[in-house]
């Protein structure tokens, strides 16, 4: 039984989880943990670090060496490698590529599980990812399904690189997505599946605001003394 309130949020990349994660967890003064730029982060340290994602073992011997902290400045999360804040770098499609398959890898896996479950021992938070409502912490109060129109979400990821200059196009983005979908629903560690007991979230044609009402209102029962 949970002393302090985890709102999960799980789904299918780009489908607006950090978006509606942050929105929440200002509206009710909660902690915002992003357990995807974790795992972008690692895949970050080992693409620098030219470790082979191949080599189990090295991966497993490298998260050692791996130190992440989060920063929240206005509710925007600030995620720091060994001290360097690379949130920006970890969104850029090199690691995009990547990170499906690190992601996968066990050893990856029960080290991020562990921290965050550590993180979310004792604060409210609202933590994003692909399996927070079934592993890290399958007695969340609240859990959350995402989904959205592939294509949708495709133009929404590609808007949002094409205002940070990177050069991409809308297809290789949908491949992107799709390949990361692929594998996040396949893998055999915590496959990305939607826990029995959340709630679908289909954002196709929902704005930012009305996603935001859906949701608080579906966590008032849990939330009301902070909404
Ligand atoms: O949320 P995101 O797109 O930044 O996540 C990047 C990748 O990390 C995603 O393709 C799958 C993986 N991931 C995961 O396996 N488990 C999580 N809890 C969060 C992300």
């Amino acid at each position: 039984m949970l002393n302090n309130i985890i709102i999960a949020i799980d789904g299918y990349s780009s489908c607006g989880k950090s978006t509606l994660a942050k929105a929440l967890a200002k509206k009710l003064h909660f902690i915002y943990i992003d357990t995807g730029a974790m795992y972008r982060a690692v895949t970050l340290y080992l693409q620098k670090n030219n470790i082979d994602i191949k080599d189990e073992e090295r991966v497993e011997n490298a998260l050692d060496d791996i130190h992440l902290n989060f920063h929240s400045r206005d509710y925007q999360s600030h995620i720091t490698l060994n001290g360097i804040e690379v949130s920006d770098e970890i969104r850029q499609m090199g690691v995009s590529e990547k990170v499906s398959e690190v992601s996968a890898i066990k050893a990856v896996r029960r080290e991020m599980v562990k921290q965050q479950q550590r993180m979310g021992e004792s604060k409210n938070v609202v933590m994003d990812g692909r399996d927070i409502g079934t592993t890290v912490f399958p007695e969340a109060q609240v859990k959350i399904f995402m989904t959205a129109d592939p294509k949708v979400r495709a133009e929404r990821r590609f808007k949002e690189l094409q205002g940070k200059d990177e050069k991409v196009t809308l297809e290789e983005v949908f491949e992107n997505l799709a390949h990361r979908d692929y594998q996040d629903t396949t893998r055999k560690e915590s496959p990305l599946i939607r826990a029995t007991d959340a709630i679908i979230l289909d954002n196709t044609n929902l704005n930012e605001v009305q996603q935001l009402e859906f949701v608080l209102e579906k966590v008032k029962p849990f939330t009301f003394e902070y909404q």
